[in-house]
């Protein structure tokens, strides 16, 4: 359907894509009472259309996505094993699993307590779209949101835009981009996060918040003037609680990762230390 966007024209391009939501459906999935803020919260909330900016942020408003990608130890029955533990981690933090369509009922019967979420969607109907992935059968699973153009799964800006028009209001939305540029683009389109990953630091050793704080920083500066309801991630090499706590600091509510999880010796306790400074 797509090829990778030039991102030079992204900005420009996204501009001129017209959003039209106020048809929106109401979103009937199981986990809407984790999108309510809570009473007395007084914070740059999460959810999308929901958020109200004030100076303190509050620990139920970071969030942290897992992405199983294909990892060895997250598809399959360990998909579900991992969701479990996922779920038993003890944080005021939003926890995330973003997960392979081919798991996400499992997953969603396994910890149905859990945040879960797919890592890609196509915005197509019901008919003839063979091997295309179907929001609707999506939300029908489980998924209350999804990740989009991320950069091992790239798509154009009117995919990311097509896909944004159709799912109903509360399911979320997390456009991934490889630097500001592009996140500026995919802002313009007010997806509830866009989350910001050096696709050279993917899989590293070393956290973005410590080889380019300037891309997380620059990141949450730029989205930040295109639309103040875009929450921002930061993505790439994020292991530690140091990490996720540099990432809020560097202007962003949480993070995107996946190695530091799913290739873990002990994933419970690498979750537990990315949640410990929150
Ligand atoms: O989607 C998260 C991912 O691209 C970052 O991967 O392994 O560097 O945490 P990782």
């Amino acid at each position: 359907m797509t090829s990778a966007p030039n991102t030079a024209d992204l900005f420009a391009i996204s501009l001129a894509v017209t959003i039209t939501a106020p048809e929106k459906r109401p979103f009937p999935a199981r986990l809407t009472q984790s999108m309510v803020p809570e009473a007395g919260a007084g914070t740059q909330a999460c959810r999308h259309g929901q958020r109200e900016l004030t100076a303190r942020r509050a620990v139920s408003d970071c969030i942290v996505v897992v992405n199983f990608k294909t990892y060895q130890a997250a598809h399959g029955a360990s998909a579900e094993e991992l969701a479990r533990v996922m779920s038993g981690i003890d944080t005021e933090a939003r926890l995330v699993a973003a997960v392979s369509a081919l798991d996400l009922s499992a997953v969603v019967a396994a910890a149905p307590d859990l945040e879960i979420w797919c890592q890609h969607l196509d915005p197509v109907g019901f008919g003839s779209n063979t091997g295309w992935l179907h929001p609707e059968t999506a939300i029908e699973r489980g998924a209350s949101g999804t990740l989009i153009n991320h950069a091992e799964h790239k798509v154009s800006i009117e995919h990311v835009a097509m896909l944004l028009d159709q799912v109903p209001e509360g399911f979320e939305v997390c456009a991934c981009a490889a630097d500001v540029d592009e996140a500026m683009a995919l802002a313009a389109l007010v997806p509830n996060y866009v989350a910001v990953e050096p696709p050279e630091l993917i899989g590293g050793e070393v956290s973005v918040t410590s080889a380019d704080p300037g891309i997380v920083s620059g990141t949450a500066a730029a989205v930040r003037e295109v639309s103040e309801e875009v929450g921002i991630l930061c993505g790439a090499g994020v292991k530690t609680g140091a990490d996720v706590a540099k990432a809020i600091e560097l202007g962003t509510i949480g993070v995107l990762l996946a190695s530091g999880v799913t290739k873990a010796a002990d994933p419970g306790a690498a979750l537990s230390g990315l949640t410990s400074e929150l």
